[in-house]
């Protein structure tokens, strides 16, 4: 079958990531946001594709700063209230029910309950017409200790990290699985070592 280019997003399935930050005033903003990446293995740059009239967007430029919290799929029942428009003097964590973790490096607070939160500060912006890539540059991850196995990875049976896939209709939620199939970073090189070893020791 073949479908529209733009639905592209149905066939990856994405993480529902909520984006909190503060206003000029201070007023707490909470959004859930799929479009994030990570740039490249082992840097500290995260990616989120933002649409013009989002609140996050007027935050984190007049800041500079925002969290990146990673939820489980506990959360899917703030998606909706956390997306919906609400006005910018709104106090989104209110309006969700949602309780602040604050944050070390920056002034926006992360959400409390979340597995992983990234406190990051705004690197560097890509603006087109339609939409702007924030870049954000992770200051600070923490990750909730019983997110964590006993190797100190992340648990994913635990945690059940919040995903969604988009259908015609709307966004199916989802979680991931454990396939029980582990790879070294070194298997994908000619001599069986990953020259960014060194990296993950520090
Ligand atoms: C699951 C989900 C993922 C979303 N991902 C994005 C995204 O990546 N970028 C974006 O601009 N809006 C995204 N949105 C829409 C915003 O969350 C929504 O417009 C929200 O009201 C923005 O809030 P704000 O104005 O307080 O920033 C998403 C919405 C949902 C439900």
């Amino acid at each position: 079958m073949i479908f529209k280019p733009f639905m592209r997003e149905g066939f990856m399935p994405l993480p529902v990531a909520f984006i909190s930050s503060i206003s000029q005033e201070g007023i707490r903003n909470i959004a859930p946001y799929s479009c994030i990446m990570p740039v490249l293995r082992p840097l500290d740059l995260i990616c989120l594709a933002s649409a013009r009239k989002r609140d996050t967007l007027v935050n984190i430029r007049e800041n500079r700063e925002f969290v990146v919290n990673m939820v489980g799929a506990d959360f899917s029942d703030k998606v909706i209230p956390t997306a919906k428009f609400s006005p910018p003097e709104a106090d989104e964590f209110e309006l969700a029910g949602l309780d602040e973790k604050p944050s070390e490096t920056i002034r926006a607070p992360g959400i409390a309950g979340s597995y992983a939160w990234m406190e990051c500060e705004l690197y560097r912006e890509y603006e087109e017409p339609d939409y702007i890539l924030l870049m954000g540059k992770v200051l600070r991850l923490e990750v909730a200790d019983e997110a964590l196995s006993p190797e100190g990875d992340l648990d994913i049976r635990k945690t059940q990290p919040l995903m969604m896939t988009g259908s015609k209709k709307g966004m199916n939620f989802c979680t991931v699985a454990d396939i029980g199939q582990f790879e070294p970073f070194g298997a994908m090189f000619p001599d069986g070592k990953d020259p960014m070893s060194e990296k993950y020791k520090k």
